[in-house]
Protein backbone atom coordinates (compact mmCIF):
# COMPACT_ATOMS: atom_id res chain seq x y z
CA UNK A 1 0.00 0.00 0.00
CA UNK A 2 1.32 3.31 -0.95
CA UNK A 3 -0.15 6.65 0.65
CA UNK A 4 0.88 10.45 -0.23
CA UNK A 5 0.77 12.26 3.01
CA UNK A 6 0.19 16.14 2.93
CA UNK A 7 2.62 16.56 5.37
CA UNK A 8 3.58 20.41 7.19
CA UNK A 9 6.20 18.92 9.73
CA UNK A 10 4.32 19.66 12.35
CA UNK A 11 3.59 17.05 15.20
CA UNK A 12 -0.13 15.61 13.90
CA UNK A 13 1.42 14.87 10.45
CA UNK A 14 4.27 13.57 11.74
CA UNK A 15 2.78 11.56 13.94
CA UNK A 16 0.98 10.17 10.80
CA UNK A 17 4.09 8.82 8.67
CA UNK A 18 5.29 6.93 11.73
CA UNK A 19 1.52 5.64 12.46
CA UNK A 20 0.89 4.49 8.98
CA UNK A 21 3.95 1.96 8.82
CA UNK A 22 3.27 0.49 12.14
CA UNK A 23 -0.84 0.20 11.75
CA UNK A 24 -0.45 -0.75 7.78
CA UNK A 25 2.73 -1.22 6.72
CA UNK A 26 2.17 1.12 4.30
CA UNK A 27 4.80 3.32 1.96
CA UNK A 28 4.44 6.69 2.61
CA UNK A 29 5.05 9.49 0.92
CA UNK A 30 5.10 13.16 2.09
CA UNK A 31 4.18 16.30 -0.11
CA UNK A 32 4.53 19.61 1.36
CA UNK A 33 3.54 22.86 -0.17
CA UNK A 34 5.76 26.01 -0.21
CA UNK A 35 3.23 28.15 -0.21
CA UNK A 36 5.20 31.27 1.38
CA UNK A 37 5.35 30.17 5.03
CA UNK A 38 8.19 31.24 7.10
CA UNK A 39 8.79 28.66 9.68
CA UNK A 40 7.91 25.43 8.48
CA UNK A 41 9.34 25.19 5.49
CA UNK A 42 12.72 24.98 6.81
CA UNK A 43 14.55 21.21 6.96
CA UNK A 44 10.77 19.26 6.19
CA UNK A 45 12.31 17.22 3.92
CA UNK A 46 14.85 15.89 5.87
CA UNK A 47 12.45 15.57 8.56
CA UNK A 48 9.88 13.45 6.37
CA UNK A 49 12.61 11.15 5.47
CA UNK A 50 14.25 11.12 8.80
CA UNK A 51 10.44 9.99 9.97
CA UNK A 52 10.37 7.41 7.72
CA UNK A 53 8.88 8.65 4.64
CA UNK A 54 9.85 6.71 1.05
CA UNK A 55 10.17 9.82 -0.61
CA UNK A 56 9.37 13.39 0.64
CA UNK A 57 7.99 15.74 -2.33
CA UNK A 58 8.39 19.92 -1.18
CA UNK A 59 6.99 21.59 -3.90
CA UNK A 60 7.19 25.31 -4.45
CA UNK A 61 3.48 27.07 -4.75
CA UNK A 62 3.95 30.63 -3.92
CA UNK A 63 3.49 31.90 -7.22
CA UNK A 64 0.28 29.87 -8.27
CA UNK A 65 -0.63 30.45 -4.31
CA UNK A 66 -1.14 34.24 -5.32
CA UNK A 67 -1.91 34.42 -8.58
CA UNK A 68 -4.64 32.04 -8.96
CA UNK A 69 -5.80 31.70 -5.68
CA UNK A 70 -5.02 34.76 -3.25
CA UNK A 71 -5.53 37.56 -6.13
CA UNK A 72 -8.83 35.89 -6.92
CA UNK A 73 -9.83 36.10 -3.36
CA UNK A 74 -8.80 39.88 -3.85
CA UNK A 75 -10.80 40.73 -6.80
CA UNK A 76 -13.43 39.22 -5.48
CA UNK A 77 -13.52 41.10 -2.15
CA UNK A 78 -13.80 37.77 -0.50
CA UNK A 79 -13.76 38.34 3.37
CA UNK A 80 -15.21 35.63 5.38
CA UNK A 81 -18.21 36.65 7.64
CA UNK A 82 -16.47 40.15 6.45
CA UNK A 83 -13.54 40.33 8.58
CA UNK A 84 -11.29 36.85 7.62
CA UNK A 85 -9.21 36.35 4.84
CA UNK A 86 -8.94 32.80 4.61
CA UNK A 87 -5.56 32.12 4.71
CA UNK A 88 -5.71 28.64 5.64
CA UNK A 89 -8.81 28.12 3.86
CA UNK A 90 -7.54 29.38 0.09
CA UNK A 91 -4.59 27.27 1.00
CA UNK A 92 -6.37 23.98 1.16
CA UNK A 93 -7.77 23.53 -2.30
CA UNK A 94 -4.19 23.64 -4.18
CA UNK A 95 -2.85 21.65 -1.52
CA UNK A 96 -4.98 19.45 -2.20
CA UNK A 97 -4.96 19.27 -5.87
CA UNK A 98 -1.00 19.16 -5.51
CA UNK A 99 -1.30 15.88 -3.36
CA UNK A 100 -3.54 14.30 -5.64
CA UNK A 101 -1.08 15.18 -8.55
CA UNK A 102 1.77 13.73 -7.18
CA UNK A 103 -0.12 10.55 -5.29
CA UNK A 104 -1.27 9.88 -9.07
CA UNK A 105 1.81 9.72 -10.54
CA UNK A 106 3.24 7.52 -7.98
CA UNK A 107 0.44 5.41 -7.85
CA UNK A 108 -0.75 5.97 -4.58
CA UNK A 109 -3.78 4.52 -3.70
CA UNK A 110 -5.13 6.84 -1.19
CA UNK A 111 -4.02 10.19 -0.05
CA UNK A 112 -3.79 11.38 3.97
CA UNK A 113 -4.41 14.70 5.88
CA UNK A 114 -3.70 15.86 9.22
CA UNK A 115 -7.05 17.61 9.62
CA UNK A 116 -8.96 16.92 13.02
CA UNK A 117 -12.79 15.57 12.73
CA UNK A 118 -14.51 19.35 14.18
CA UNK A 119 -12.51 21.58 11.63
CA UNK A 120 -13.43 22.84 8.08
CA UNK A 121 -10.00 21.95 6.97
CA UNK A 122 -11.36 18.03 6.85
CA UNK A 123 -13.75 19.27 4.43
CA UNK A 124 -12.24 21.76 2.36
CA UNK A 125 -9.11 18.94 1.68
CA UNK A 126 -11.65 16.28 0.97
CA UNK A 127 -14.59 18.39 -1.00
CA UNK A 128 -11.37 18.74 -3.42
CA UNK A 129 -10.09 15.50 -3.57
CA UNK A 130 -13.68 14.10 -4.11
CA UNK A 131 -14.29 16.36 -7.67
CA UNK A 132 -10.74 15.88 -8.90
CA UNK A 133 -9.92 12.16 -7.91
CA UNK A 134 -13.18 10.50 -6.87
CA UNK A 135 -11.23 7.17 -7.17
CA UNK A 136 -8.65 7.85 -4.44
CA UNK A 137 -9.59 6.64 -1.00
CA UNK A 138 -8.77 9.87 1.63
CA UNK A 139 -8.08 8.78 5.08
CA UNK A 140 -7.73 11.10 8.13
CA UNK A 141 -6.21 9.69 10.85
CA UNK A 142 -6.75 11.90 13.45
CA UNK A 143 -10.65 10.99 13.11
CA UNK A 144 -9.71 7.49 13.99
CA UNK A 145 -6.65 6.86 15.85
CA UNK A 146 -5.94 6.15 19.56
CA UNK A 147 -4.15 9.19 20.53
CA UNK A 148 -6.72 11.66 22.36
CA UNK A 149 -4.20 14.35 23.25
CA UNK A 150 -1.61 15.73 21.89
CA UNK A 151 0.59 14.61 25.04
CA UNK A 152 0.00 10.87 23.67
CA UNK A 153 1.24 12.04 20.08
CA UNK A 154 4.38 13.75 22.04
CA UNK A 155 4.86 10.63 23.42
CA UNK A 156 4.61 8.28 20.99
CA UNK A 157 7.05 10.77 18.60
CA UNK A 158 9.35 10.16 21.53
CA UNK A 159 9.07 6.66 21.34
CA UNK A 160 10.24 6.65 17.76
CA UNK A 161 12.65 9.01 18.04
CA UNK A 162 10.48 11.72 15.87
CA UNK A 163 11.56 15.10 16.89
CA UNK A 164 9.28 17.43 18.22
CA UNK A 165 8.76 21.08 18.85
CA UNK A 166 5.76 21.46 20.50
CA UNK A 167 6.24 22.46 23.85
CA UNK A 168 4.52 23.42 26.79
CA UNK A 169 6.09 27.27 26.25
CA UNK A 170 4.69 27.29 22.71
CA UNK A 171 0.60 26.36 23.33
CA UNK A 172 -0.68 26.96 20.26
CA UNK A 173 -1.85 25.76 17.13
CA UNK A 174 -0.78 27.77 14.23
CA UNK A 175 -1.21 27.13 10.89
CA UNK A 176 0.57 29.75 8.41
CA UNK A 177 1.13 30.76 4.38
CA UNK A 178 2.03 33.99 2.84
CA UNK A 179 -1.64 35.64 3.02
CA UNK A 180 -1.85 35.05 6.52
CA UNK A 181 -1.49 33.22 10.16
CA UNK A 182 -4.24 31.29 12.05
CA UNK A 183 -3.69 31.13 15.70
CA UNK A 184 -5.88 28.53 17.87
CA UNK A 185 -5.64 26.77 21.19
CA UNK A 186 -4.32 27.15 24.26
CA UNK A 187 -5.92 30.33 26.09
CA UNK A 188 -7.48 31.37 23.10
CA UNK A 189 -10.23 29.38 23.38
CA UNK A 190 -11.45 31.55 26.03
CA UNK A 191 -13.25 34.12 24.19
CA UNK A 192 -13.26 36.54 27.20
CA UNK A 193 -9.89 36.84 27.69
CA UNK A 194 -7.74 38.92 25.14
CA UNK A 195 -4.62 37.49 22.83
CA UNK A 196 -1.81 37.28 25.11
CA UNK A 197 1.25 39.52 22.83
CA UNK A 198 2.88 36.05 23.11
CA UNK A 199 0.05 34.65 20.42
CA UNK A 200 1.02 37.20 17.77
CA UNK A 201 3.81 35.51 15.39
CA UNK A 202 4.26 38.45 12.60
CA UNK A 203 2.72 42.12 13.87
CA UNK A 204 3.73 44.67 16.61
CA UNK A 205 1.00 45.73 18.54
CA UNK A 206 -0.28 48.77 17.10
CA UNK A 207 0.46 50.55 20.21
CA UNK A 208 4.40 49.76 19.54
CA UNK A 209 4.14 50.91 15.81
CA UNK A 210 6.08 53.55 14.92
CA UNK A 211 4.14 56.92 14.87
CA UNK A 212 5.65 58.19 11.99
CA UNK A 213 3.10 56.34 8.84
CA UNK A 214 4.89 54.19 6.33
CA UNK A 215 3.72 55.02 3.03
CA UNK A 216 3.47 52.62 -0.40
CA UNK A 217 2.06 52.93 -3.53
CA UNK A 218 0.25 50.06 -5.23
CA UNK A 219 -0.12 49.85 -8.57
CA UNK A 220 -3.24 47.49 -9.90
CA UNK A 221 -3.78 46.46 -13.31
CA UNK A 222 -7.57 44.98 -13.41
CA UNK A 223 -8.05 44.26 -9.80
CA UNK A 224 -4.82 42.58 -9.39
CA UNK A 225 -1.80 44.67 -7.45
CA UNK A 226 1.57 44.53 -9.99
CA UNK A 227 3.89 46.49 -8.62
CA UNK A 228 5.03 48.38 -5.24
CA UNK A 229 6.04 52.67 -5.83
CA UNK A 230 6.06 51.83 -9.52
CA UNK A 231 8.75 48.91 -9.17
CA UNK A 232 7.13 45.37 -10.60
CA UNK A 233 7.69 42.92 -8.42
CA UNK A 234 6.16 38.82 -8.59
CA UNK A 235 3.04 38.42 -7.22
CA UNK A 236 4.74 36.48 -3.89
CA UNK A 237 7.25 39.31 -3.36
CA UNK A 238 4.32 41.79 -3.66
CA UNK A 239 2.62 39.96 -0.63
CA UNK A 240 5.52 39.42 1.55
CA UNK A 241 6.68 42.70 1.18
CA UNK A 242 3.85 44.00 2.24
CA UNK A 243 3.73 41.33 5.13
CA UNK A 244 6.64 43.05 6.47
CA UNK A 245 5.81 46.74 6.39
CA UNK A 246 2.59 45.76 7.50
CA UNK A 247 3.89 43.46 10.73
CA UNK A 248 6.01 46.65 11.85
CA UNK A 249 3.15 49.15 11.80
CA UNK A 250 0.99 47.10 13.64
CA UNK A 251 -1.48 46.35 10.84
CA UNK A 252 -3.06 42.57 10.39
CA UNK A 253 -4.30 41.71 13.81
CA UNK A 254 -8.15 40.42 13.46
CA UNK A 255 -9.65 38.72 16.35
CA UNK A 256 -12.66 37.00 15.27
CA UNK A 257 -15.88 34.90 16.56
CA UNK A 258 -16.80 32.49 13.41
CA UNK A 259 -19.46 29.99 12.35
CA UNK A 260 -17.40 27.05 11.07
CA UNK A 261 -18.80 24.94 8.32
CA UNK A 262 -19.71 21.88 11.05
CA UNK A 263 -21.87 24.41 13.19
CA UNK A 264 -19.43 24.98 15.56
CA UNK A 265 -18.39 28.62 16.47
CA UNK A 266 -15.14 29.38 17.34
CA UNK A 267 -12.98 31.73 18.55
CA UNK A 268 -9.78 32.32 15.89
CA UNK A 269 -7.12 35.09 16.01
CA UNK A 270 -5.65 35.94 12.69
CA UNK A 271 -2.36 37.96 11.27
CA UNK A 272 -2.52 38.76 7.83
CA UNK A 273 -0.93 42.59 7.34
CA UNK A 274 -0.42 42.03 3.52
CA UNK A 275 -3.88 40.85 3.05
CA UNK A 276 -5.49 44.10 5.31
CA UNK A 277 -3.47 46.23 3.33
CA UNK A 278 -4.50 44.74 -0.26
CA UNK A 279 -8.39 44.71 0.47
CA UNK A 280 -8.31 48.31 1.75
CA UNK A 281 -6.24 49.34 -1.25
CA UNK A 282 -8.90 47.14 -3.98
CA UNK A 283 -12.02 48.18 -2.41
CA UNK A 284 -10.97 51.93 -2.62
CA UNK A 285 -9.83 51.96 -6.22
CA UNK A 286 -13.38 50.07 -7.09
CA UNK A 287 -15.16 52.66 -5.00
CA UNK A 288 -13.16 55.46 -7.73
CA UNK A 289 -13.44 52.74 -10.58
CA UNK A 290 -16.79 51.04 -10.24
CA UNK A 291 -20.64 52.28 -11.64
CA UNK A 292 -23.36 52.15 -8.85
CA UNK A 293 -25.10 49.35 -9.75
CA UNK A 294 -21.83 47.17 -10.51
CA UNK A 295 -20.64 48.04 -6.95
CA UNK A 296 -23.98 46.85 -5.15
CA UNK A 297 -24.10 43.30 -7.34
CA UNK A 298 -20.45 42.96 -6.29
CA UNK A 299 -21.01 43.77 -2.27
CA UNK A 300 -22.98 40.56 -2.62
CA UNK A 301 -21.23 38.80 -4.50
CA UNK A 302 -18.34 39.26 -2.11
CA UNK A 303 -20.21 37.11 0.29
CA UNK A 304 -21.05 34.48 -1.92
CA UNK A 305 -17.36 34.17 -3.08
CA UNK A 306 -16.46 34.11 0.23
CA UNK A 307 -18.84 31.17 2.00
CA UNK A 308 -17.67 29.33 -1.42
CA UNK A 309 -13.74 29.29 -0.23
CA UNK A 310 -14.48 29.19 3.05
CA UNK A 311 -16.53 26.22 2.69
CA UNK A 312 -13.93 24.17 0.32
CA UNK A 313 -15.83 24.54 -2.43
CA UNK A 314 -13.12 25.98 -4.66
CA UNK A 315 -13.82 23.37 -7.17
CA UNK A 316 -17.54 24.30 -8.47
CA UNK A 317 -18.91 24.86 -11.26
CA UNK A 318 -20.43 28.63 -9.20
CA UNK A 319 -16.82 29.69 -8.45
CA UNK A 320 -16.22 29.75 -11.95
CA UNK A 321 -19.10 31.19 -12.98
CA UNK A 322 -18.81 34.25 -10.47
CA UNK A 323 -15.05 34.27 -11.33
CA UNK A 324 -16.15 35.30 -15.07
CA UNK A 325 -17.98 37.94 -13.73
CA UNK A 326 -15.63 39.23 -11.10
CA UNK A 327 -13.02 39.53 -14.15
CA UNK A 328 -15.50 41.43 -15.86
CA UNK A 329 -15.85 44.09 -13.59
CA UNK A 330 -12.26 43.92 -12.66
CA UNK A 331 -11.45 45.82 -16.69
CA UNK A 332 -11.13 49.03 -15.24
CA UNK A 333 -10.06 48.38 -11.81
CA UNK A 334 -6.70 50.08 -12.86
CA UNK A 335 -4.22 52.08 -10.48
CA UNK A 336 -4.16 54.76 -13.03
CA UNK A 337 -6.69 57.96 -13.41
CA UNK A 338 -8.06 57.37 -16.49
CA UNK A 339 -10.30 54.38 -15.28
CA UNK A 340 -11.59 56.70 -11.90
CA UNK A 341 -15.46 58.28 -12.49
CA UNK A 342 -14.83 60.91 -10.21
CA UNK A 343 -15.72 64.31 -12.00
CA UNK A 344 -14.93 67.17 -10.39
CA UNK A 345 -17.20 69.51 -12.57
CA UNK A 346 -20.22 67.29 -11.59
CA UNK A 347 -19.12 66.96 -7.66
CA UNK A 348 -18.22 70.73 -7.09
CA UNK A 349 -20.31 73.18 -5.29
CA UNK A 350 -18.09 76.03 -6.69
CA UNK A 351 -19.25 77.81 -9.88
CA UNK A 352 -17.18 75.19 -12.15
CA UNK A 353 -20.74 73.08 -11.54
CA UNK A 354 -21.90 71.64 -14.84
CA UNK A 355 -24.58 69.47 -13.02
CA UNK A 356 -27.80 70.54 -14.37
CA UNK A 357 -29.49 71.06 -10.74
CA UNK A 358 -32.93 71.61 -12.45
CA UNK A 359 -33.08 68.09 -13.18
CA UNK A 360 -33.57 66.96 -10.00
CA UNK A 361 -36.98 68.33 -9.57
CA UNK A 362 -38.40 66.14 -12.23
CA UNK A 363 -36.31 63.46 -10.96
CA UNK A 364 -37.73 63.40 -7.63
CA UNK A 365 -41.23 63.40 -8.59
CA UNK A 366 -40.98 60.29 -10.14
CA UNK A 367 -38.74 58.72 -7.49
CA UNK A 368 -41.19 59.45 -4.89
CA UNK A 369 -43.89 58.44 -6.61
CA UNK A 370 -44.22 55.20 -5.49
CA UNK A 371 -44.00 56.53 -1.45
CA UNK A 372 -46.57 58.84 -2.39
CA UNK A 373 -49.35 56.74 -3.91
CA UNK A 374 -48.69 54.33 -1.14
CA UNK A 375 -48.87 56.50 2.03
CA UNK A 376 -51.82 58.82 0.58
CA UNK A 377 -53.87 55.49 -0.26
CA UNK A 378 -52.51 54.01 3.12
CA UNK A 379 -53.04 56.56 5.42
CA UNK A 380 -55.84 55.93 8.19
CA UNK A 381 -54.07 52.42 8.42
CA UNK A 382 -50.40 53.85 9.33
CA UNK A 383 -49.37 54.45 13.13
CA UNK A 384 -49.21 58.09 14.37
N1 LIG B 1 -10.64 28.85 11.25
C1 LIG B 1 -9.71 29.09 10.22
C2 LIG B 1 -10.19 28.47 8.92
O1 LIG B 1 -11.07 27.69 8.96
C3 LIG B 1 -8.32 28.65 10.58
C4 LIG B 1 -8.08 27.18 10.63
C5 LIG B 1 -6.70 26.87 11.06
N2 LIG B 1 -6.34 25.54 10.62
C6 LIG B 1 -5.35 24.82 11.13
N3 LIG B 1 -5.13 23.66 10.63
N4 LIG B 1 -4.62 25.26 12.14
O2 LIG B 1 -9.72 28.73 7.86
C1 LIG C 1 -7.93 21.27 11.79
O1 LIG C 1 -8.88 20.54 11.86
O2 LIG C 1 -6.88 20.87 11.26
C2 LIG C 1 -7.94 22.68 12.35
C3 LIG C 1 -9.24 23.33 12.52
C4 LIG C 1 -9.97 23.68 11.27
O3 LIG C 1 -9.89 23.01 10.28
O4 LIG C 1 -10.72 24.69 11.28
Amino acid sequence: ERIAVAYSGGLDTSVIVKWFQETRNADVITVTGDLGQTKEIVGVKEKALATGALCAYVIDLKEVFATQFIFSALKAGALYEHTYPMATALGRPLLAQTLIEIALEENCTAIAHGCTGKGNDQVRFEVAAAALAPSIKVIAPLREWEFKSREEEIAYCHKHNIPVQATKSNPYSIDENMWGTSIECGILEDPTVPPPEDAYQRTVSPANAPLDPAIVKINFHEGIPVALNNKSVSSAELIMTLNEMGGKNGIGRIDLIENRVIGIKSREIYEAPAAVILHFAHIELERLTLDKETMRKKQKVSIDYADIIYNGTWFSPLRHALDAFINETQKVVNGASENSLYDTKLATYTNEDSFDHNASEGFIKIFSLPYKTFYSVNKRQLPK
